[in-house]
């Protein structure tokens, strides 16, 4: 491929030359425009894990993998942590500026209007075994959302699309928090519209009836720190599912919810909770770092160092910098008992040290300290990953948003290359000479009800 002016560059399959439109990039990298590539050469591109592909122009979120510069509508995430609110970091992913005053507390007061649930769909979290995976209840009660405001599911609606994005922002928290109390077992706390969105997303999940309510500030401000790093990522795996629901023109219940379901695995925003498993192995085993580094780096065991590693940022991921240090300021002041921060901070300096994960240009990503700084909050670790999905709420919608609105987003259908059987033809079942192909025993042990 050629570049053949400061534009465009002509791709050649065969005598065929293609020309590819480039498209500017503000910051970071221009994109060419493949899109005749298929009809003129009867070619498509080839790119598993998309490490080379961009789905979509994008005014959202600015990350710079080799500089670790990650910034929100223009705002680097350092300034945004350090001074705003979480509700103020949703609003500019959303609405693209920062709110003044007035539309900041018109924002939250709307978000509060509406942060009951259905006593109905109170019920439905029942239906789930109590100790289920919370990402796997949370994601059927957002789909479930749709449901009961049918009249906020056109996406191309701006109103109704407003009201949904604030359905959204307004019932996840509450029920997150009814995810977690029922775990356990406790009465479920209605939420109380005078209070901070995240002082009384605390207040629910810990909180207990007729029993004092003081939430203290530092642990309302160390989450909604966490909440503000985790709010977008640009086109990574669940935002990009998010997008990919939404091109079929799916309501942003359902669009938001295969997010969620894309977040929970363990290569995502189930990291966290890995990351705290991965922890007590090391110290229940009794092993040392180095003995945990050495699996890790011995192929034949698929150990990963979790929290380590990421796509995009191959320096360093600001948000872990900033993570670190919230978790050096605030763990000391919960009380919390610090023998696995001591693991989690001499595998950090192991590593980084380590000719294995300096060639691979492996660094500790956001979640490597996050599940440290929950459990000290209270959190148990079913819990980390829902927490990651209440802060990327506002990531979602802005980015679902912003795919409804721009006209040249059409519905997302990849290609593939085949590579299986060509033609062939049916033969009766009895004289198929196939082998056993069902990989099942009796030993998973699942109930037949
Ligand atoms: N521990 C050990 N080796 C690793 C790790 C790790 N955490 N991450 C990558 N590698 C190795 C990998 O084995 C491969 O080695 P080789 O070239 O010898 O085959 C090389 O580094 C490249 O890895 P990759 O899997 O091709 O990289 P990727 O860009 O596809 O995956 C990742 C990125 C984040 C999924 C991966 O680094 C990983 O699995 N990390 C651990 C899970 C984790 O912490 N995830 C949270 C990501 S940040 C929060 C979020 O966005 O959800």
């Amino acid at each position: 491929m050629t570049d053949t002016n400061a534009n465009n560059a002509t791709f050649t399959v065969g005598d065929t030359n293609v020309e590819f439109e480039r498209v500017s990039a503000t910051q970071g990298s221009d994109g060419f425009s493949i899109a005749p590539l298929l009809a003129k050469t009867g070619t498509v591109t080839l790119d598993p894990g998309f490490v080379n592909t961009a789905s979509c122009t994008s005014d959202i979120t600015y990350i710079s993998g080799s500089e670790g510069i990650l910034r929100y509508r223009g705002y680097p995430i350092e300034e945004l942590a350090e001074n705003c609110s979480f509700l103020e970091v949703a609003y500019l992913l959303i609405y693209g500026e920062l709110p003044n005053p007035t539309s900041l507390a018109a924002f939250g007061r709307r978000i509060n209007e509406h942060t009951l649930l259905h006593e109905d769909f109170k019920r439905f979290f029942t239906a789930f075994p109590s100790q289920g995976h919370p990402m796997a209840i949370l994601q059927s009660g957002i789909a479930g959302m749709a449901t009961y405001y049918e009249h906020t599911l056109d996406p191309k609606d701006e109103e109704q699309l407003d009201m949904a994005s604030i359905l959204l922002l307004a019932k996840v928290p509450t029920m997150i928090a009814y995810i977690a109390k029922r775990a356990i077992g406790l009465p479920l706390l209605y939420p109380d519209s005078s209070r901070y969105y995240t002082e009384d997303f605390i207040r629910m999940t810990f909180g207990l009836p007729y029993q004092g309510e003081e939430i203290d500030p530092l642990v309302v401000r160390a989450l909604d720190t966490l909440l503000i790093l985790h709010a977008d990522h640009e086109q990574n795996c669940s935002t990009s599912t998010v997008r990919l629901v939404g091109s079929a023109q799916a309501n942003l219940y359902s669009s938001v919810a295969s997010g969620v379901g894309a977040l929970s695995g363990p290569l995502h925003g189930g990291a966290n909770e890995a990351v705290m498993r991965m922890l007590r192995e090391i110290r229940d085993a009794g092993l040392t770092v180095d003995e945990f580094v050495s699996q890790v780096k011995d192929k034949k065991n698929s150990v990963r160092l979790m929290g380590f590693g990421h796509r995009v940022y191959k320096n360093f991921d600001p948000r872990a910098r900033i993570v670190k240090s919230l978790a050096d300021e605030i763990l000391p002041r919960l009380g919390s008992e610090n023998e696995l921060f001591d693991i989690a901070k001499s595998l950090e300096e192991a590593a980084l040290s380590d000719e294995y994960f300096v060639a691979r240009r492996l660094y500790p990503n956001v979640d490597f300290y996050t599940g440290l700084i929950y459990e000290a909050m209270g959190f148990p670790a079913k819990m980390f990953t829902p927490l990651f999905a209440l802060g990327r709420l506002p990531g979602w919608i802005a980015q679902y948003r912003e795919l409804i609105n721009d006209p040249t987003q059409r519905i997302g259908r990849p290609r593939q290359v085949y590579t299986g059987e060509t033609e062939r033809h049916w033969i009766p079942r009895e004289e198929r000479q196939t082998a056993d192909l069902l990989h099942l025993s009796d030993s998973l042990n699942v109930a037949k009800l």
